[in-house]
């Protein structure tokens, strides 16, 4: 039976037989090609494969890296970790630190972090403390914390982290033969952009893929080449003007021939919901952002020949259900009779 990401990757970890193994069994989620989202771009000559991380055991990518860090925190008999988070890394903290035994404090920006998120690392025990101020405020009082008090910072920082998130190219490379022409994913802190691009590099051996990254149009310091210091985006997942992974996300884009580049909000939100409506997969609108990458591109692609490019879906629709509420038309509502519900149908 699958047992998780290091058991499975166990050689290409920093792990030992004296590691004590944290897991959920996260990893290998699905990578669904999405046929109708070809046919609907008209990408006749273009495959594209939607890897769904957000089938992970608490809704997002992050539990590849949490189940490494909480692991070496275990290892190094840690009694507390710490992150910042705009929500899905302090679910997965909470979640893999209650397994562990190991306290866990997260720092959230108030205000903007998705309710599922909140709940999550409420009801696995975290001590959550929701700061008055942006994401980057929240990284850098927690990076002072892991210098001065004996807590493990778990944020992408910590390269334990890296390791564990490195495996998603694993897995895209096992499943296809090799790594895809093209690589789209959405750039919030940078840690994820970081790890695919190293995994990629340790795993691969044929070409590499070009890394696509791509931000909100209002959180995007890395396209503007300054920190952002009021970041606006719904994707709030994303809405970073500050990333610790800055120039590690830059080097993936130069080594790779790729990009990083910006989409608005409009254009996540309808990457958002084509990806609801034509595949049946319901993301959290930061994940989005690589497909409205892949849209903003297709021009582009149609020129080219047969091609294939994986998307990196980052979360789960679930963790976000107030956007999805607020992003679509409502139901109706008619009176208990079978006239009435037959008459709106419209048979
Ligand atoms: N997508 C989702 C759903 C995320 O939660 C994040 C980051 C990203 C994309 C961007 O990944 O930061 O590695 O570039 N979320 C972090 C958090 C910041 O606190 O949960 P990145």
């Amino acid at each position: 039976m699958y047992q998780g990401l290091i058991d499975r990757y166990r050689k290409y970890l920093p792990v030992t037989s004296k590691t004590p193994v944290i897991s959920l069994y996260e990893g290998n989620t699905p990578l669904l090609r999405a046929k109708n989202l070809e046919r609907y771009l008209k990408l006749s000559n273009l495959k594209i494969y939607l890897k769904c991380e957000g089938f992970n055991p608490t809704g997002s990518f992050k539990d590849r890296g949490m189940t490494m860090a909480i692991s070496k925190a275990a290892e190094a008999r840690a009694e507390a970790v710490i992150c910042a988070s705009t929500g899905n890394t302090s679910a997965s903290a909470a979640a893999y630190s209650a397994r562990a035994g190991i306290k866990c404090i997260v720092l959230i920006p108030q205000g903007s972090i998705a309710l599922g998120k909140l709940s999550q690392a409420m009801m696995h025990n975290a001590r959550v403390i929701a700061i008055k101020g942006n994401f980057d405020e929240a990284l850098t009082i927690v990076r002072k914390i892991g210098e001065k008090y004996p807590v493990t910072v778990v944020n992408s920082i910590n390269p334990y982290r890296i390791e564990g998130q490195k495996t998603g190219s694993f897995e895209v490379v096992d499943f296809l033969g090799k790594a895809p022409d093209y690589h789209f994913i959405p750039v919030g802190n940078a840690g994820n952009i970081t790890a695919y691009w190293k995994g990629y590099k340790e795993y691969c051996r044929g070409k590499l893929p070009r890394m696509m990254g791509f931000q909100a149009s209002g959180a995007s310091p890395i396209v503007l080449g300054r920190p952002v210091k009021h970041p606006k985006t719904i994707a709030t997942a994303i809405k970073i003007g500050n990333p610790a992974s800055w120039k590690q996300a830059q080097a993936a884009r130069d080594e790779s021939s790729g990009v990083i580049e910006a989409v608005t909000d409009s254009e996540i939100l309808n990457a958002y919901k084509l990806l609801a409506a034509l595949e049946g997969v319901f993301v959290e609108p930061a994940s989005a952002a690589s497909v409205a990458g892949l849209i903003k591109h297709s021009g582009k692609l149609k020129k080219q020949g047969d091609k294939t490019a994986v998307c990196v879906l980052t979360g789960h629709g679930l963790k976000d259900p107030d956007r999805a509420i607020k992003s679509i038309k409502q139901p109706v509502v008619v009176e208990p009779t079978l006239e009435k519900v037959v008459k709106e149908i419209k048979f």
